[in-house]
């Protein structure tokens, strides 16, 4: 029988690492309150958005009881109080835009955030797994989906954080698949191998159809103009050069990076499967992001990495249609992210290089001349609109089609629709008008 499975004896299994079956990364069914004591957090968490634009959240927050978390016993529990702390700490930090920040978090919101975090194995700032993969509940047994807490932008802060939502979803089949590809190559079974990553190919393609409803749900000027900043963390940000104090915590400043899907565990995983390697800053930015996951699913993208090469086993096959499929998925994966820049394009890149020309001009609308006013500049500071990011995702883009096969490369090939599977039905009936 093939190589031997590095690392473990037992096969891969997704409940080992606490992801679900159905829901892949995303937390199932979240808890939608905290016990009655920790209301006074709930209800600040619960109207933020309101409290930031009276220039009240700040005071409220000042006002908030110091609170023991000891009382927090499930899992579902601290990941809720995560996210309604992490909600209020960026709140209060960007209430006046990136021209008034702060440089101390109050005790009686970075003591406790802190405890959570640390219980949790999470950095204490808004992430990924707080805004998209906890945040979330079926509004009416239709499935039409609602979020839990929001930051301000309206309607596209919905459609922002659920569209996201939504590509988690249409991944967990591939996600589910990873674990027949691995098993795949211990056994040297082809077809199985080749079965399993077309499902994973297909599923990478959902994720794309899911991605480009971002047009349809978000407003760029919103996106850019008001939620950004709410994102935005104070390491290497030129408005918090020092980090922030977590008071009562530690008394030097700590430094974490802002809330982004580039702490999504899918992609880190799919690259660990086909064997993808970032390099420079970009492939450190994307490691230390690593921790801003979930320990457990930071610990099933490491699992997969220390697993037998599926590139290398995709050679010594020399098999025509699983090496076409390999490509194929490679392709998908490509294609994700090219698709992606185009997004980056319209709601960063675009909307960043409007804002520096009404700041020149003074010129615009009230509006519009009111939303750049609190959006962020760091970003036309490097140059062109946001080219560092550009660089960024064009370098990861190419780096994966190195993966590609030599004399063999499908690269340019029109990529057909993928079928839809039965839970990528599923993930479509979820709406989330
Ligand atoms: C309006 C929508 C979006 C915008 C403006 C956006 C913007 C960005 C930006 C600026 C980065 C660079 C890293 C950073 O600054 O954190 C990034 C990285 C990344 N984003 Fe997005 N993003 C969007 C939606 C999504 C969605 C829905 C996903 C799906 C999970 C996603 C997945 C990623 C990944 C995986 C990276 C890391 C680079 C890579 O692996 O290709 N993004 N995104």
């Amino acid at each position: 029988m093939g190589t031997e499975v590095k690392n473990t004896d037992t096969p891969l299994s997704l409940k080992k690492f606490h992801i679900s079956e159905d829901y892949g990364f995303i937390l199932p069914e979240p808890l939608t309150d905290l016990p009655a004591h920790y209301k006074p957090w709930m209800d600040i968490a619960r109207n933020v958005t309101e409290l930031i634009s009276s220039h009240s959240l700040r005071l409220r927050i000042h006002d908030m009881p110091l609170l023991e978390t000891h009382l927090l016993q499930t899992h579902r529990e601290l990941r809720l109080a995560h996210l309604a702390l992490s909600t209020m700490t960026m709140g209060y930090v960007w209430q006046e835009g990136e021209r008034e920040t702060v440089k101390v978090l109050p005790r009686n919101l970075s003591v406790p955030f802190c405890e959570v975090s640390r219980r949790l194995g999470l950095p204490p700032i808004l992430i990924h797994a707080d805004t998209v993969l906890a945040n979330w509940k079926k509004r009416d047994p239709d499935g039409n989906l609602e979020l839990l807490l929001t930051l301000p932008g309206g309607e596209s802060v919905r459609g922002f954080f659920l569209v996201t939502l939504l590509v988690e979803l249409a991944a967990v089949p591939g996600l589910k698949s990873i674990l027949d590809v691995i098993n795949g190559v211990h056994y040297n079974d082809v077809a199985m191998v080749t079965k399993a990553l077309d499902v994973v190919s297909q599923a990478i393609d959902s994720m794309k159809q899911a991605l480009k409803l971002m047009h349809e749900y978000v407003d760029p000027s919103i996106f850019y103009g008001i939620l950004r900043i709410y994102l935005s963390g104070w390491k290497d940000n030129p408005s918090m050069p020092e980090g922030l104090v977590y008071e009562g915590v530690q008394e030097k400043p700590m430094e974490f990076s802002g809330g982004s899907a580039a702490q999504s565990s899918i992609l880190h995983c799919f690259d660990e499967l086909l064997g993808v390697q970032h390099k420079g800053d970009g492939g450190a930015f994307l490691r230390r992001m690593r921790d801003y996951m979930p320990p457990s699913h930071k610990h099933f993208i490491e699992d997969i990495s220390c697993r037998p090469s599926l590139r290398n086993f995709v050679l010594q096959q020399a098999d025509e249609h699983l090496t076409h499929t390999f490509e194929q998925c490679v392709a998908r994966l490509v294609d994700f992210r090219s698709c992606h820049i185009n997004i980056v394009t319209r709601y960063i890149t675009i909307p960043a290089s409007r804002a520096k020309q009404l700041r020149a001009n003074k010129q615009g609308l009230v509006d519009e001349l009111d939303a750049i006013r609190k959006a962020p500049t760091a970003l036309e500071e490097r140059g062109t609109g946001g080219s560092g990011i550009m660089v960024f995702l064009k370098t990861v883009r190419d780096e994966t089609k190195d993966v590609y096969i030599p004399h063999c490369t499908n690269g340019n090939q029109v990529l057909p629709d993928a079928p839809m599977t039965a839970i990528q039905k599923a993930a479509s009936e979820l709406t989330i008008e």
